[in-house]
């Protein structure tokens, strides 16, 4: 449901990793999961919305296409439809489910209306194993979701396979190399769906699965080069896994014509800012100036307690200190930035109306159009994972690759109402002492992000023969595919335990420890 913007550069043609995969995006909340799943083949995959122009897919040069599903009804007064050309580019195309539909009636087969919605596990039987059923067994188990099925082929196609309701429920014209199934294969309850998908992109398009991080990163120093020329290059580093790998990535590219600015904003954790500049200006030798700017930070804070008040001081702030920074670099025409391409994807309606989730944006690296740079975005065609799997690929160290998401507002938004240097620091050896004890146990893979969380809260203790009246602190830790939602890390008892002790014992100012068993939703993983 979500499309691409259109990018400035272009990718040249001929060379085999360039091979585009194009899926036209009819409004299915699975779209984005079948470019995932094209790429998971090593084939580089790309989303256009539906009604892109002959030209606008022209311009990707796609070896095949993927019409992707959507909740509306083909025959309907208001069905997404694609320019007709596509289906003579001379290009295999595979239509799933929606995308089935819509070429059964272009070629004049017939869709209506199902008497029953079909949705769930359905038993596919194949009539015909070879081409996208090659080497599947005569028998698999697929995942539908339609409530329109197709009943009358059109001339020159034939069925390969059917359900006990879906008299079709694959069909392919071989001359034309045109196929469809009515189910999901991109979804993970098509147990064959993989495979399926890879008999089309290699037994039936011809694709040869040569793109990889490393001839992602090949292409991208090529482009970086072309792109930004002898200029410099200025980058706003955060440490963060997405501005970490588009750094390495443009110094390969451009050496010390990348500049990287790190905002130290007194919010960060413990020992951050000393491991960022060790490991980019130490060990990668970037040209890296890093700010303290703590004190203007914690000045403009004293005495905020609302949360969206701090988000937007901070916001501000930050882009105050690195338009400061930057025009002492002088003339610096290109700002480069870790975009991702969930970033870049808009949302396709079918329907008037938005249909998708998308998550805000609370990122305080947003800087203004004011400033003029022009973008420099060498990471804008990958999902997360795959920049991951880039910066594995430039050597980048895994605590900074697979280090658990860190918000732009950093501690701010973990010490719960009005912030302190002490409050902060309290707060920097707790959390060590949290992240060290899972790290030790083997969990902090398993758990999407952990952290402490200083409670405005006072409680009594006893600490030897004393009475202690100090903070309490609450752990949080969280398991999620992506933080839209989120569940509460079953942590072992004996972890917790340790990490209590630990903190109450060691850290000063803490004398309660808390563990946060809420989900998301209702509760949200950041208390602020
Ligand atoms: P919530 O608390 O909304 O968080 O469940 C979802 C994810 O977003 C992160 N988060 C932020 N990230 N700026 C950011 O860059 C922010 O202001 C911000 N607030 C929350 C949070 O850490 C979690 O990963």
């Amino acid at each position: 449901m979500k499309t691409q913007k259109k990018s400035g550069v272009s990718r040249r043609e001929g060379d085999p990793a360039h091979e585009t995969l194009l899926i036209l995006d009819f409004g299915s909340q699975y779209t984005q999961l079948i470019a995932r799943r094209v790429r998971e083949h090593k084939v580089f995959s790309k989303i256009l919305p539906y009604n892109a122009s002959l030209e606008e897919i022209r311009r990707e040069n796609p070896k095949a296409l993927i019409l992707s599903g959507s909740p509306a009804n083909v025959y309907g007064p208001k069905a997404p439809l694609p320019v007709k050309e596509i289906f003579s580019l001379g290009i295999p195309v595979l239509g799933i489910c929606y995308g089935l539909q819509l070429i059964a009636q272009t070629f004049g087969g017939k869709v209506h209306k199902s008497a029953k919605r079909e949705y769930g596990h359905a038993e596919v039987t194949v009539d015909q194993r070879a081409g996208l059923f090659d080497g599947l067994p005569g028998q698999v188990t697929c995942w539908m979701s339609h409530g329109d099925k197709l009943d009358k082929l059109p001339q020159g196609f034939k069925r390969i396979a059917h359900t006990s309701s879906a008299p079709i429920a694959a069909c392919c014209d071989p001359i034309r190399k045109i196929w469809g199934v009515q189910f999901h294969p991109e979804v993970v309850h098509t147990p064959q769906g993989a495979k399926l998908l890879g008999n089309f992109l290699f037994k039936i398009a011809g694709f040869r699965g040569l793109w990889t991080s490393r001839s992602f990163i090949e292409e991208s120093i090529e482009k970086i080069r072309a792109q930004v020329g002898t200029h410099k290059v200025v980058l706003g580093l955060s440490g963060g896994v997405d501005s970490s790998v588009a750094a390495i990535l443009l110094h390969k590219a451009i050496g010390k014509n990348l500049v990287c600015i790190f905002v130290d904003n007194g919010l960060l954790r413990k020992e951050e800012a000393a491991q960022v500049e060790r490991t980019f200006r130490g060990h990668y030798k970037l040209n890296l100036r890093c700010v303290d700017a703590s004190g203007i930070f914690l000045k403009r804070l004293q005495g905020v307690k609302n949360p969206e008040r701090k988000r937007k001081i901070i916001g501000r702030t930050f882009i105050e200190v690195f338009r400061k920074e930057a025009v002492k670099l002088g003339h610096v025409p290109f700002l480069a930035q870790g975009t991702l391409y969930p970033d870049v994807i808009e949302s396709v309606s079918v329907h008037g109306g938005p249909t998708s989730m998308i998550k805000s944006h609370h990122n305080v690296g947003g800087l203004p159009k004011r400033m003029k740079f022009k973008l420099v975005e060498p990471l804008r065609d990958l999902f997360k994972d795959e920049v991951r799997a880039v910066g594995r690929s430039l050597g980048i160290p895994a605590h900074f690759i697979d280090r658990h998401p860190f918000p732009g507002p950093g501690l701010a938004v973990r010490v719960l109402g009005v912030l302190t240097r002490e409050k902060l620091d309290v707060l920097r050896e707790a959390d060590a002492i949290f992240i060290e004890e899972i790290q030790k146990a083997g969990l902090y893979d398993r758990i999407w992000q952990a952290f402490t969380v200083l409670l405005p809260v006072h409680s009594v203790g006893v600490m030897g023969d004393e009475r202690t009246y100090e903070n309490a602190a609450a752990l949080r830790a969280v398991t999620s595919l992506d933080g839209m939602t989120a569940d509460w890390a079953r942590i072992p008892d004996a972890v917790l335990a340790k990490v209590s002790s630990r903190i109450i014992n060691e850290v000063r100012g803490i004398n309660r420890v808390c563990y946060d068993i809420s989900s998301k939703p209702p509760a949200t993983i950041e208390w602020e």
